[in-house]
């Protein structure tokens, strides 16, 4: 029986959301540049996207750039940008044909023009897309998403479109990046180390997380599977007790 196979199709998550870690390792356990191992990177996210399309998947978020990373040396970071560059152009077709809307999240104002071209091209040809929406975080940070979020709320209160006492749960949400995004139901990371590294801190409040030291690069359909059916094998509670979790099955 395959992997495939096991999956209990009538539980899948919704929407997984993945922390790529692991590409400088990779490279450099192979006696490789940095850079190699972020090309290798963009292989899996091929992979990756072709098995969570294959499983009914409906929300893919990779984490691809943090606010974060714009520290690392200026020429990784300049390395990095024209790789998703190069990679958006050679795969909007596919994409397209495939039926994968591309979205982007973070603080793009940020991105080189040429970076934010391309995006835009790419999320302009697959926005009729509706097999699988992935969701691209570039220049993300939880703590940057928050703050904005803050500042447009103080801003609608000020303009009277927004009463205080109106400001709830779902409010916030919807000053988010991810409003139209449903919460990720499994976030994966890869690469060994087990933190959050400032992504989707309010969205993960009830999300499964499934740590793996797999290096990004060595991550395909097989490793995106077994995450699967780990969280297959979760009880979420949101704070019930496991009886009427069964009752309410
Ligand atoms: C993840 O791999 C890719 C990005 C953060 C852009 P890393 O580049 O962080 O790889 P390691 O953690 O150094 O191995
Ligand atoms: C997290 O990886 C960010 C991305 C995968 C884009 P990092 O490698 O930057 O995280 P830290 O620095 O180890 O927490
Ligand atoms: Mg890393």
């Amino acid at each position: 029986m395959s992997l495939f196979d096991k999956l209990d199709h009538n539980r899948l998550p919704v929407h997984i959301a993945i922390i790529m870690d692991g590409n400088g390792r990779w490279a450099k356990a192979r006696g490789l540049e940095r850079g190699e191992g972020h090309k290798e990177g963009v292989v899996a996210i091929k992979k990756v996207v072709e098995a969570a399309s294959k499983a009914s998947i409906q929300y893919l978020t990779l984490y691809a750039f943090s606010t974060e990373n714009w520290s690392r040396p200026a020429e990784e970071v300049e390395g990095l940008m024209h790789l998703m560059v190069y990679a958006i152009t050679r795969e909007t077709t596919d994409l397209k044909r495939n039926g994968v809307r591309i979205m982007c999240i973070g603080d793009l104002d940020r991105l080189p023009e040429y970076v934010h071209t391309t995006l835009d091209e790419c999320i302009r040809e697959t926005a009729g897309g509706t097999r699988l929406t992935l969701v691209i975080a570039l220049s993300y940070s939880s703590r940057w998403e928050l703050a904005e979020a803050t500042k447009k709320i103080t801003g609608a209160v000020t303009r009277g479109i927004l009463q205080e006492k109106d400001i709830n749960e779902e409010t916030i949400g919807n000053y988010l990046t991810t409003r139209d995004l449903p919460d990720p139901d499994l976030l994966i990371r890869t690469g060994g180390e087990r933190r959050i590294s400032n992504f989707l801190l309010w969205q993960c409040a009830y999300t499964e997380f499934y740590f793996t030291d797999t290096f990004w690069p060595d991550f395909g359909e097989k490793e995106l599977y077994d995450a699967v059916l780990y969280y297959q094998g979760r009880e979420r509670r949101y704070g019930k007790i496991s009886e009427q979790i069964e009752f309410e099955q």
